[in-house]
């Protein structure tokens, strides 16, 4: 799947002399970026930019840029060295060799071994939520800012749960295999060995002599987040939205993904929606529905929707307007909007307009019998 552009790039990679930008920006991560974030940051750019899939020019030389922050900044050992000397620093220290390892053998072990293949480490529950938005934002396409909860890992042990490295102890209970041999007799004479996870440590082999004091030894701390949902104009009810990585971090898992279900609240001053079309109730006196009208319809986004009948409206009626409806998703063309006519009799009815009404439809009436 690779060779291809594995066999082209090579000579690329040679001859790439790394320039002395940034590594932090180079993965668009802070200084203070825990090594979750740099994991996350790799795993996106390096996806976004890998020349399978990205065939802008400039990809290749961002791939390998991409590869070769993530090869420093996940080792903590050259990620202080170049904190504390820069690039030149890491060159003295790796005995003065420019690059590297080959950021296409490093992209297929980040992901064990391609796109196909990516799940190795364990990931955390991807969250589902139901994300409602009003009709008018679904119409127009909005930017809607919201915060959410979750789980990080704590910045001051980086997800260790130690007040420092130093009280990290190998566990005394397992000698830190995380497992303890249990002999059992079956028979006189004759034993049995089974294995069973440590009970000191859970199995990590490890064991916190001092918590960290800013989690409390818990590993991960909570943080409201602020996001940003991107509504674009005429979305599917229940589209979804996908936010990668932003699911509860810890030290044993990989953060799963956010997504959020976007939806239209029903209440809508009277607008419904079913997928592209818009429906609409409106009112009319019988003397509009029998003389004709006419009206104007604030649509979801302010703009008017004059409406000029001439006919007989019958109760129910439903008149078509074509394009009035949602915009088509990622389109520039719009649905219909079916506006369903209400007729409101009068709950009454003067004497006065009563004649008037059988002179209407009867013709003149006889005064004597009127009378009767
Ligand atoms: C509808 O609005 C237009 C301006 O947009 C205005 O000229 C017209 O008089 C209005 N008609 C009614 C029936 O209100
Ligand atoms: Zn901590
Ligand atoms: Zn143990």
């Amino acid at each position: 799947m690779y060779s291809a552009s594995y066999l082209l790039i090579i000579g690329l990679i040679l001859a790439v002399v790394v320039n002395a930008a940034d590594l932090y920006k180079a993965l668009e991560v802070s200084r203070h970026a825990s090594e979750q974030d740099i994991r996350k940051a790799y795993k996106r750019l390096s996806r976004k930019y890998h020349p399978d899939k990205n065939k802008d020019p400039g990809a290749e030389e961002k791939f390998v840029e991409v590869a070769h922050a993530y090869e420093v900044l996940s080792d903590q050992e050259k990620r202080q060295i170049y904190d504390r000397h820069g690039e030149e620093g890491l060159k003295a220290h790796e005995g003065g060799q420019g690059f590297h390892s080959n950021p296409f053998d490093m992209f297929s072990s980040f992901f064990g071994g391609g796109f196909a293949a990516q799940q190795q480490t364990r990931r955390g529950h991807t969250v589902i939520m139901d994300f409602e938005v009003s009709l008018a934002d679904m119409y127009k396409g909005a930017s809607i800012d919201f915060m959410m909860k979750k789980n990080v890992l704590c910045d001051h042990c980086r997800g260790s749960g130690a007040a420092s490295d130093g009280d990290i102890h190998s566990c005394s209970g397992c000698g830190g295999s995380g497992v303890k041999i249990f002999k059992q007799q079956i028979f006189p004479g004759m034993f049995a060995q089974s294995q069973q996870t440590c009970n000191d440590c859970g199995g990590r082999g490890t064991v916190i002599v001092k918590k960290c004091p800013h989690c409390g030894g818990e590993k991960v701390i909570d943080h409201t987040g602020h996001y940003t949902l991107e509504v674009e104009a005429g979305m599917p009810e229940g589209y979804e939205v996908i936010f990668e990585g932003e699911g509860d971090e810890s030290p044993d898992w990989e953060a799963g993904d956010v997504i959020l279900r976007v939806k239209s609240a029903k209440t809508e001053g009277g607008w419904r929606r079913k997928e592209s079309s818009l429906y609409w109730r409106e009112s009319i006196s019988v003397a509009e529905a029998l003389l004709g009208f006419q009206r104007n319809i604030t649509h979801l986004d302010g703009h008017i929707v004059e409406i000029d009948r001439k006919a007989v409206t019958q109760p129910s009626f439903v008149q078509i307007v074509e394009g009035e409806g949602m915009p088509h998703f990622h389109e520039s063309t719009h649905g219909d909007l079916f506006i369903e006519y209400n007729v409101v009799l009068p709950t009454e009815i003067s004497p006065e307009v009563r004649r008037k009404l059988i002179e209407t439809f009867y013709g003149p009436v006889q005064h004597d019998r009127d009378e009767l």
